[in-house]
């Protein structure tokens, strides 16, 4: 088993707070990995530093994104990138892409145009052979929106295509999300508390989906949540943190009998 991601020593701070603190892990070719933790706990600022939405003061983001992985030797091959201080649009076009903890859609837009400016990263055709309506931009344009039609398809949400995505209900918002995400061909998906806001029948579904697109499109997903019932039912692995800092590692049902882990939910704050 070889890494698609190797996060070594991460650590961030906010004012005087140690918000991650020399946080390490690793998630293996396509493997669906779950990250825990309490409210607080660092999670969605793990993402941000993977992401580079944040810069971390210390540590790597070790990325392969071509076919040779990252070995467990601590060889990180010779296309392996750290991330750390790469600008963002750069990280999606190595085929990292997430989704965010609040649903980003353009409400105005339809639901398969909404899909369609996801996958910007790989549209060739420059802006102006798209104003002259070249037969090449046309070409490109038309798969395009095949592939996004596709996408939709695979989320059970291709018979919402041509309507207004602002009002559609929070969980075919949260497809939509997904369905973009696979227009940018991705190697790593990293899903920001996909289970928030979803009934328990909505979580079931969405499990499922998140195994169909490991198995079809062969990527790794990081799967970032509060909530444990999502984690535990789809996850290979999971590491749980705590403060910041690691706290345990292992199979859902390890984690499950970890005291570590439960004193650290026990201790969360009411008020989150
Ligand atoms: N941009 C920021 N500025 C200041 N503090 C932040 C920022 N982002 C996160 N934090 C703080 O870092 C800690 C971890 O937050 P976060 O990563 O959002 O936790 P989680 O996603 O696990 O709930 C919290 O104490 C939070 O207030
Ligand atoms: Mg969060």
């Amino acid at each position: 088993m070889s890494d698609v991601l190797r996060v070594e020593g991460l650590s961030i701070s906010f004012g005087g707070l140690k918000a991650l603190d020399d946080l390490s892990f690793s998630v293996a070719d396509t493997e669906v990995f779950g990250l825990i933790g309490p409210n607080g706990a660092g999670k969605t600022t793990v993402f941000n530093c993977i992401t580079q939405f944040y810069r971390p003061d210390a540590g790597a983001v070790w990325f392969a994104p071509g076919a040779e992985r990252l070995d467990r030797a601590g060889h990180h091959g010779s296309d392996a990138i750290d991330l750390v201080g790469e600008p963002v649009h750069r990280v999606i076009r190595y085929g990292l892409v997430r989704t965010f903890q609040n649903v980003e859609i353009i409400p105005e837009l339809s639901v398969l145009d909404n899909v369609l400016i996801g996958g910007h990263v790989d549209f060739k055709a420059s802006m102006l052979s798209q104003m002259l309506r070249l037969p090449g931009a046309r070409k490109e344009e038309a798969q395009y929106r095949e592939k996004a039609r596709e996408a939709l398809s695979f989320l059970s949400i291709d018979h919402l295509a041509d309507q207004i995505a602002g009002g559609q209900p929070y969980g075919v918002r949260k497809r939509l999300e997904m369905a973009r995400t696979l227009m940018a061909e991705p190697r790593l998906i990293i899903l920001d508390e996909p289970a928030a806001g979803l009934n328990e029948s909505e979580t079931e579904q969405l499990a499922d989906t998140i195994r169909q697109i490991r198995d079809r499109f062969g990527c790794s997903v990081l799967l970032v949540e509060h909530d444990m019932g999502l984690v535990m039912n789809v996850c290979d692995r999971i590491c749980a943190i705590s403060f910041g800092k690691f706290l345990a590692l292992g199979t859902p049902e390890e984690i499950q009998r970890d005291v570590r882990v439960h004193e650290a939910y026990l201790g969360e704050r009411d008020d989150d």
